[in-house]
């Protein structure tokens, strides 16, 4: 079945996406205010985007409350830090709560029961979270009422269980406990895991000839 954009309203549109583009790693971003006091919310229109320079992007729509910026944008517009944490399933509700459109005096990590730890001399991490990516503003671009968040990553931080062997870079992703989003109210555990390693030239020549 085909769906023609350009004749369905944006409600339609996201659902169509958002059901299918799945599952969508969960940004989890922390910001201060102007006045100092932290934000946070998860953001599911998230990815990597570069890795030299180190970049990563998240998309914030506008408040369906008021149609303006979302805190998160507006905080990253006006300090150009923000800490990316990924979410993972012990922490869910939690996550879950971070989410509620709150007016921007509301500490939402205070709220979540969650824990602030600072982090370099940017915005702070939450101590729930497996792994934190420590971020400036990039670039940040427009996209109709989105806000497309460019942000190049300074560090990160993995919590010490999950470093299978730091000299390496290996990590223990399965032990991070993360979640992924889905359509709808829906998340994924990461645990079934498919193998499959990359083939040469030949070898895959090799196979569209079988
Ligand atoms: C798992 C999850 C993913 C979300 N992803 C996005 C997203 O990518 N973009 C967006 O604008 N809102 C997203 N939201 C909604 C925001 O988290 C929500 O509007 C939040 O109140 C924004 O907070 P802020 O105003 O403090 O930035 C998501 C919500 C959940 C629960």
């Amino acid at each position: 079945m085909r769906f023609d954009f350009a004749s369905l309203p944006a409600p339609d549109r996201y659902k169509l996406m958002v059901s299918t583009i799945v599952p969508r790693p969960i940004a989890w971003v922390v910001t201060k205010d102007a006045e100092g006091v932290t934000n946070a919310a998860p953001y599911s229109l998230f990815n990597m985007v570069s890795d030299d320079p180190p970049v990563l992007a998240f998309s914030s729509g506008p408040s369906p409350a008021t149609g303006t910026r979302k805190d998160t944008a507006r905080n990253v517009l006006a300090t150009r830090r923000f800490t990316v944490c990924l979410v993972p399933e012990a922490a869910a509700a939690q996550m879950n709560v971070t989410a509620a459109d709150l007016p921007p005096e509301v500490d939402e990590l205070v709220l979540a029961g969650l824990t602030e730890l600072p982090f370099g001399d940017g915005a702070p991490r939450i101590g729930e979270s497996p792994v934190a990516f420590d971020c400036e503003l990039f670039r940040a671009v427009e996209i109709g009422k989105h806000l497309l968040v460019l942000g190049r990553v300074l560090a990160m931080e993995i919590r010490d269980d999950c470093v299978l062997d730091a000299a390496r870079r290996h990590v223990d992703t399965p032990r991070l406990g993360l979640i992924g989003r889905m359509g709808g109210g829906g998340y994924v555990r990461l645990t079934d895991r498919l193998e499959m390693p990359r083939l040469t030239p030949e070898q895959a020549m090799a196979l569209a000839r079988r």
